[in-house]
């Protein structure tokens, strides 16, 4: 049992300990069954074996065997559907007084909307300790899928429809400092839906915090960073998931790159060109659609919500690229 209990995630929120509970009782229930019955059939096929036995007998009937095969997995099914139910509906329908975060999953990043804030943060999830958190999620393109496994919840992200799933964490893991950056061990959040080329780099980070320190995290999020804009756009761009598809060193992904992208001449597939420009790139972030640059009509780019101040970090650091 020891040895099986390190391959599973440390158990970080208050549901996981019944996940994990109901878990190993289907493994150890399947283990010991598979071991019973193939041995049984085993250790038959030799005893019972055509070259010693030339004369078959046809199955008798035995009541008793018969009612006990039967009844005996019932026995062993109704605590698997038992904890399984009890624990399905539970990590179902969040507390009250949950604190709601808006989750928006698109190729290939994460977004959440916290309480109060029309702006999303890229890539970082910020949660209170000891505080029941709601996510309701959804998606802007395709199939998406929320994993933390520490928290052991999961939930599909759906496009045109919303799903949740809730959890409280049980331990902190980061703490913010006076100058408002987080330090510790953060989790990381997956998606484990496979959703197209970039699929594995679709990541955000989980802090666990004090609800202290939850509560200026959350006061300080309308803040410029104190920072040169080139290093807040670099920081924007990483947690953006921008580099899924935007390489920095001239290398073609998904999308073009943005080694020397500024004053280039661009190419567009309706035939028209632009020397790439502030303007070109506020609208490329916005409204990704509204130019094509040829060559990379399959990529779809979702648009991105970005307020002016951080579209000038973006753009301060697509000009430092040289
Ligand atoms: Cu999103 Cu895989």
């Amino acid at each position: 049992m020891k040895e099986a209990t390190v391959q599973l995630p440390r158990q970080m929120s208050t549901l996981a300990a019944e996940v994990d509970l109901t878990y190993y009782y289907i493994f150890w229930l399947s283990v010991v069954l598979f071991v019973a019955i193939i041995g049984t059939s085993v250790v038959f096929l030799i005893k019972y074996r055509a070259s010693k036995n030339p004369q078959a007998t046809p199955p008798g009937h035995h009541d008793i065997l018969e009612l006990f095969w039967t009844f005996a997995p019932i026995i062993l099914l109704i605590p698997m559907f038992h904890y399984g139910f009890k624990g399905y509906v539970k990590a179902m329908v969040a507390p009250a007084g949950s604190i709601e975060v808006r989750v928006k999953g698109k190729q290939w990043a994460w977004d959440f909307y916290y309480p109060g804030q029309s702006e999303p943060v890229p890539g970082e999830l910020v949660v209170p300790i000891g505080q029941p958190m709601k996510m309701v999620m959804s998606s802007e393109d395709v199939l998406h899928s929320f994993f933390i496994p520490e928290f052991r919840v999961k939930r599909d992200l759906v496009p045109g429809m919303y799903t949740s799933l809730w959890f409280e964490a049980t331990e902190i893991t980061s703490t913010l400092g006076a100058d408002g950056k987080l330090s510790g061990e953060p989790l990381d959040l997956f998606c484990t839906e496979y959703c197209g080329l970039s699929h594995s780099l679709m990541l955000a980070t989980v802090h666990i915090v004090s609800v202290e320190d939850y509560k200026r995290y959350i006061e300080g999020l309308d803040r410029v960073p104190n920072i040169a804009p080139e290093l807040w756009g670099k920081q924007l761009y990483e947690k953006n998931g921008c580099n899924a598809c935007h390489s920095v060193d001239g290398t073609a992904l998904v999308g073009p790159t943005f080694k020397g992208a500024f004053g280039r001449l661009e190419h567009f597939e309706d035939g028209t060109s632009v020397n790439i420009d502030e303007n070109y790139i506020r609208e490329s972030i916005l409204r990704p659609q509204a130019k094509i640059v040829k060559g990379y009509t399959n990529a779809t780019m979702p648009p991105f919500v970005l307020n002016d101040a951080k579209l000038d970090a973006v753009i301060a650091y697509i000009k430092s690229l040289k």
